[in-house]
Order: structure tokens, then C-alpha cells, then sequence
């Protein structure tokens, strides 16, 4: 028998997605944010994001959870850190005074609003909808606490298109504790190895596959994968291919 054909993994019977950056599209956040702050909102947002993924492994792995905030806090959270650390200096410089409380307190408010109500990739609902349509249960598995998804769900009007949105909240353990990806075998009924776990996140289309899901890294951005010795099972340009993984 061809080995390589009786190991081939058989077609996923679910598929779960991470929510920000994989179906919701953050691009409008950096759009705000050179707005507010001309000349730095690239940077601002970049570092917004990784200040907040870092402060979801700070609160999981210290102090046996002590520390856990919900994801909306700790988006806040980041994003005054980003403001301090990259656009006030910068205003300081070119104005010759500090950023003003208030500006910055608008500011915060305005970003955070716009990440509450950010729009889906174009491609989401065709997919979603040809998922349905095979018959496959679909769901969101993320980091977001349940008030922030719900909003984002039907924001995007993605909410007749997912069987399940799954939370980290109920753990108060962020991914990529495994506690936060077995929530998807326990939302679905199936193993991890039975599920497609879809992310645009490297370090998630990672972990993902350390706990055992098959994976698809959607790589919008050209960007080099992980260097830790494990690929996706798949990588993609955008979310249509997840249906090569059901030919
Ligand atoms: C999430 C973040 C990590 O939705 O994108 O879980």
C-alpha cells in the first residue's frame, strides 16, 4: 500500500477561524491611526498588535492566571502603551509640548471603536457560505471576549454563517494555551485532528498544529513563517483556500 496515500489526512468535518486579521480585517485601525497620528500610524498599529498578543501570554503564563483581563481591556490597554511609546514622543518633538490627555483620551476612544466594528475580508461570506452548503459546521476560536465577538460577528453580518463562536473568556486562558484550542474539540464534538483551524496569525497556525489540528496559515501579507520547525498543514493567500482542503 502507498503509505503516503493511507496517511494522507482525511478532509476536515469542521472548520474553526481565528477573528482578528483572519476574518476581520484590522487594516482600517492603521487607516485611523495615521490619521490621528500622521507619520505613525503604521508603526503605531504594529506595535498595538504585538503589545497586545504580548499581554495575552504575560496575564496566561504568570501568577497562575491572577493577572487575566479580558481581551477588550487588554486591546486598551496596548494601545495606550503604543501611544506613549511611539505618537506622544513624536507630537512631543514636533510641537515642542505633550500630547494632550484629552487628544489622547479621543484618540483611544476612536481607535477602540473602530476595532469594535471592523469589516470582514471581501472573500469571508463566499466561503463561509460554500462551507455551509457542503454541510461543514463552521466557528470562530479566539482570543476576543464574548461582548467584542458578538459585535464583530454581526458587525460583518457573519452571524447566519457560523455555528459556533468560541471564546477564550470561559478559560481565561489565551490561545496558545492548549486549554484555549481544546475549547474547539469540545464546542464541535471532534477530534483536533478532525477539524481545520484557519489563522493569518503565524504564531497561531503554529501552536495550532502543535495541539493537533490541521491547519491553514493565511498568509495575506507575504510574510515568513514561524522558524520553529513545524509548518501548517496548508498555506493560503486568502481565505478561499480553505476549500482546497474539501476537493
Ligand atoms: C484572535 C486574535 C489572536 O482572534 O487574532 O484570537
Amino acid at each position: 500500500m502507498d503509505k503516503s496515500l493511507s496517511s494522507r489526512p482525511t478532509a476536515p468535518r469542521a472548520v474553526l477561524f481565528d477573528a482578528y486579521g483572519t476574518l476581520f480585517d484590522v487594516y482600517s485601525v492603521a487607516l485611523l491611526a495615521e490619521q490621528l497620528f500622521p507619520g505613525h500610524g503604521q508603526a503605531l498599529s504594529v506595535l498595538w498588535r504585538d503589545k497586545q498578543i504580548e499581554y495575552t501570554r504575560l496575564v496566561t503564563t504568570s501568577n497562575h492566571g491572577a493577572h487575566y483581563l479580558p481581551f477588550w481591556q487588554l486591546t486598551e490597554a496596548a494601545l495606550q502603551f503604543a501611544i506613549k511609546k511611539i505618537a506622544a514622543p513624536a507630537i512631543f518633538q514636533s510641537s515642542g509640548g505633550p500630547l494632550n490627555t484629552e487628544n489622547t483620551a479621543q484618540a483611544v476612544r476612536q481607535l477602540m471603536n473602530q476595532y469594535r466594528h471592523l469589516s470582514a475580508f471581501p472573500e469571508n461570506t463566499e466561503v463561509l457560505q460554500a462551507l455551509k452548503t457542503k454541510g461543514l459546521p463552521t466557528g470562530i476560536l479566539s482570543n476576543g471576549d464574548p461582548a467584542m465577538l458578538d459585535v464583530a460577528v454581526k458587525s460583518a453580518g457573519l452571524g447566519e454563517l457560523l455555528n459556533h463562536v468560541i471564546s477564550v473568556d470561559s478559560i481565561r486562558k489565551y490561545k496558545t494555551h492548549p486549554d484555549a484550542y481544546a475549547l474547539g474539540c469540545q464546542a464541535t464534538g471532534l477530534q483536533a485532528s478532525q477539524i481545520l483551524f484557519v489563522s493569518s496569525n503565524s504564531w497561531d497556525a503554529l501552536a495550532a498544529t502543535w495541539f493537533g489540528y490541521q491547519t491553514l496559515w493565511v498568509n495575506r501579507a507575504g510574510q515568513p513563517f514561524e522558524e520553529l520547525g513545524t509548518q501548517p498543514t496548508r498555506v493560503g493567500t486568502s481565505l478561499r483556500d480553505v476549500l482546497s482542503f474539501f476537493h
